[in-house]
């Protein structure tokens, strides 16, 4: 029997309760916990697609992170004017679009307050181009905004490998019901229906076995929606500290502190107290995630370094409460090897390509060949 069928079958004899959320089993090993809840460990979740060689949550930018042989295609879920769900991670277009051009008067406006026809006008990939010209490709300017259905097209669009989605209910308060759609679509799609035997000694892909869907946000009211839409798929609460989410030591503002950037400021915060900590990871456990998607501090500063919520006793406590760790969002090697040593089970990423490398499990083809033989 294959380790995942054995974990399968170890982890249904502790359930008492059928669903995701059932998982008391702290004295299992974090690695026998995700097989069981059919997660690869470590998991190498693609943020916003390989996002740092391609424009975040385009088609140029899935289709890569596939492609490397990511578990996992992370993205930001918001609702369109006339109900479409769609990935995006701002509230707003104006970074990662042309909305200023196209739309002036509307420009600041939140997305939501588009029709899909409208996001589908903007051009969602030559902002990349101006950003990053080192990695910039002239096929990359008009790529458009991507629908759900479209993501579910790429994850299931090469044989060789699908990998899962996983998906973060953005800023759910602006989408009263967004749970709820996401559950109708997901149904439709054939991604909440039981999986498929697989054949003997086989193990499924990412995108085919009972993980193949992971459902993320930060918002506590989210996820308990998720949970009622959809019990039997696992949940990540995903952690921050500040208003709405774990209380901080200080109260100390970004402006007040004296702090040169962001992450500066970031890095100085912690949870108020441990008991603080313990209690986010408490209503996680009790509204059914199977884990925790927490912050890390990045080694070289940078906009998506944050508060070091992946303390080696942080891992510890939800282990011990028989969840796992998912942390956002590392880039380096530095900060793969410190992760892992602190003891987490997985790593959003915006560099697959690199994860797959320090995981030794290496992508046959270059970022290079692959985007050009997507087209880009
Ligand atoms: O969803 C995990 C990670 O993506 C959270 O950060 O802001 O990139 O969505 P953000
Ligand atoms: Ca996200």
């Amino acid at each position: 029997m294959p380790d995942f069928a054995k974990s399968a079958l170890l982890l249904s004899l502790l359930l008492t309760t059928s669903g995701a959320h059932a998982a008391s089993a702290p004295e299992m090993n974090p690695t026998a916990l995700a097989n069981a809840h059919g997660i690869a460990h470590p998991a190498v979740i693609a943020h916003r697609g390989a996002s740092f060689d391609a424009p975040e949550s385009t088609a140029a930018s899935y289709t890569l992170a596939r492609d490397l042989g990511a578990d996992y295609l992370e993205m930001d879920l918001q609702r369109s004017k006339d109900g479409v769900l769609f990935a995006l991670h701002d509230n707003s277009l104006l970074r990662t679009t042309d909305v200023a051009k196209k739309f002036p008067e509307r420009k600041d406006s939140p997305a939501s307050a588009f029709t899909l026809a409208e996001l589908k006008t903007l051009d969602a990939g030559s902002w990349f181009n101006q950003a990053y010209p080192d990695r910039a490709r002239p096929a990359y300017v008009g790529l458009p905004i991507l629908t759900l259905d479209e993501i579910i097209d790429i994850a299931q669009g090469n044989p060789q490998h699908k990998p899962g989605l996983y998906i973060e209910t953005k800023e759910p308060g602006q989408f009263p019901g967004i749970e709820h759609d996401l559950k109708n679509k997901l149904s439709e799609r054939g991604w909440l229906a039981p999986p498929a035997p697989a054949s003997t000694g086989t193990a499924p892909q990412p995108g085919e076995g009972k993980g193949r869907v992971i459902l993320q946000t930060f918002e506590k009211n989210s996820l308990t929606l998720l949970q009622k839409e959809m019990p039997d798929t696992p949940k990540i609460l995903l952690l921050w500290v500040g208003a709405g989410a774990i209380a901080p030591d200080s109260n100390v503002s970004f402006a007040d502190s004296g702090e040169k950037d962001k992450a500066a400021y970031y890095a100085k915060l912690h949870p108020k107290d441990n008991a603080e900590f313990l209690q986010w990871l408490d209503f996680a456990k009790a509204n059914g995630a199977i884990g925790t998607g927490p912050s890390a501090a990045l080694t070289h500063g940078g906009d998506q370094s944050y508060f070091d919520l992946i303390q080696p006793w942080m891992n510890k406590a939800t282990h011990d409460k028989g969840m796992l760790v998912h942390v956002y969002t590392l880039d380096e090697p530095v900060d793969f090897k410190k992760a892992m040593d602190a003891g987490v089970d997985g790593i959003f990423t915006n560099r697959t390509s690199e994860l797959l490398k320090f995981y030794q499990r290496p992508a046959a083809q270059t970022v290079s060949q692959l985007l050009e033989k997507n087209g880009y």
